[in-house]
């Protein structure tokens, strides 16, 4: 595509998104030619809630609109493909190659966000693609990921679609602005209840095999080479190849916007307890960790959680004059001596979801801007991820040379 079409692409794109947001598009604002064509790559669970909101922004009047989908599992690729309209590839360079795919979305498994992230950079497109940004072994990946990104000046959302909450940059500011005074120590985490494997990840057919059902290949990636395995494709989740239980699958969801609100960038040092305490089947992954990440501008963070039990903990920032919680009408400040009443209340801006991660994302790929989980705030956050997965399973403290941007353990 040439600069001026992609140029106009997404002015159309911002126009109608403005136009959207303030109420007043129609779907008369835009021809077929304008619309930013959505390539889907991954089109399983995760997928069909993205295919959802880009239909719906399409309702709106956003000129977007899915062009094409990929996927390496034959059913789920016919499946896409009728209830998109999108044309199907079965291997995503080929959809990358698709001049009518401007921007992709990609919801495959882990440790192919960020490989196919890169691809998708090379080729010229912008990027919405699913938390985690790279699998936890694939720390060197998401370093070469963000300087092409910002070599090339992509725009790269990550689906943190918490992050789309205003409060956490309401919090940002306050922060900036010495509300709480020296930030010291801030909490985060993810609670609930519930396995994965049998329950979580079914198999969806236990006689499918390698060839013209799916490309096993594909499938393992840059990951170790295995015999075929239908519980391995089908409930990936469970193995630390292609995941790595609550550090990667839940904790981005709120370490992002903490690290947004903190303005944190790599840690100093970072340790990580526990394991798999209570799911004791052939589940690899830990069902519980709790990281503890110390920065370079002195303050720690202990990003918290299990999967064994659903009740939840307070999210806050304690600094040396007042603590902010995440709570009551959206920011509540309280005295650094422990009152129980509030000093200071600040009312959430804006509350915010996928649907609005998805508009923040059309609009910077517009205006060039970052987005609100870019790249270079998830390669942060995935560093001091990673950090804490590499302690776990290595039982040491894991140091982050930051002069050769390295992990060091
Ligand atoms: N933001 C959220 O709230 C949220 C919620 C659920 C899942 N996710 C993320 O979305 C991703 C997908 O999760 P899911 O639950 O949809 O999993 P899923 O197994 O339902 O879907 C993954 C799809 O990717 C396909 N796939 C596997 N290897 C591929 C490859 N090399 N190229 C293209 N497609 C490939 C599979 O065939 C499958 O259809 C995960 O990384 C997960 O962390 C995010």
């Amino acid at each position: 595509m040439s600069p001026t079409r992609r140029e106009f692409i997404r002015t159309a794109s911002a126009t109608a998104a403005g136009l959207a947001l303030a109420g007043g598009a129609s779907a008369q604002t835009t021809s077929p030619n304008e619309r930013l064509g959505v390539g889907c790559i991954g089109c399983g669970g995760r997928m069909g809630a993205h295919m959802g909101i880009v239909k719906a922004l399409q309702n709106e009047g956003f000129p977007v609109e899915i062009v094409a989908v990929s996927d390496i599992y034959t059913p789920r690729i016919e499946a896409a493909a009728k209830n998109t309209g999108g044309k199907p590839y079965r291997d995503h360079r080929e959809l990358l190659a698709d001049p009518r795919v401007d921007v992709v979305c990609i919801a495959s498994p882990d440790r192919h966000h960020g490989p196919q992230a890169i691809d998708a950079v090379l080729a010229g497109k912008d990027v919405l693609v699913e938390k985690p940004l790279v699998h936890w072994s694939q720390f060197d990946v998401v370093k070469r990921l963000t300087k092409l990104v910002e070599d090339k000046g992509a725009v790269l959302q990550c689906g943190t679609q918490y992050a789309a909450d205003s409060v956490w940059r309401q919090a940002r500011q306050l922060i900036k602005d010495g509300a709480i005074g020296k930030p010291i120590f801030a909490q985060c985490g993810y609670f609930r209840q519930g396995d994965w494997g049998e329950r979580g990840m079914p198999i969806l057919d236990p006689n499918a095999k390698p060839g013209p059902d799916l490309n096993w290949e594909a499938f393992l990636g840059d990951g170790p080479k295995r015999d075929f395995s239908v519980s391995r494709f089908f409930r990936w989740r469970m193995y630390l190849d292609y995941a790595g239980g609550p550090p990667t699958d839940l904790y981005p969801h709120f370490f992002t916007p903490m690290a947004i609100a903190l303005d944190c960038k790599f840690p100093t040092r970072v340790s990580a307890g526990g394991g798999k305490l209570f799911y004791n089947h052939e589940r690899e992954v830990p069902d519980t960790v709790n990281i503890v990440a110390d920065y370079p501008e002195g303050y720690t963070v202990a990003i918290l959680g299990t999967q064994v039990n659903a009740r939840g903990m307070e999210t806050c920032v304690r600094g040396s004059e007042a603590t902010l919680c995440f709570s009551g009408p959206g920011i509540q400040l309280f005295s650094a001596d422990g009152k129980a009443e509030p000093i200071r209340e600040v009312p959430r801006e804006k509350p915010g979801d996928a649907r609005e991660m998805w508009v923040n994302f059309l609009e910077c790929v517009k205006s060039r801007e970052k987005p609100w989980s870019d790249c270079r705030t998830q390669y942060y956050v995935q560093t001091a991820i990673n950090m804490g997965e590499l302690s776990l399973f290595e039982g040491k403290t894991a140091h982050f040379d930051a002069e050769r941007e390295r992990i060091v353990i």
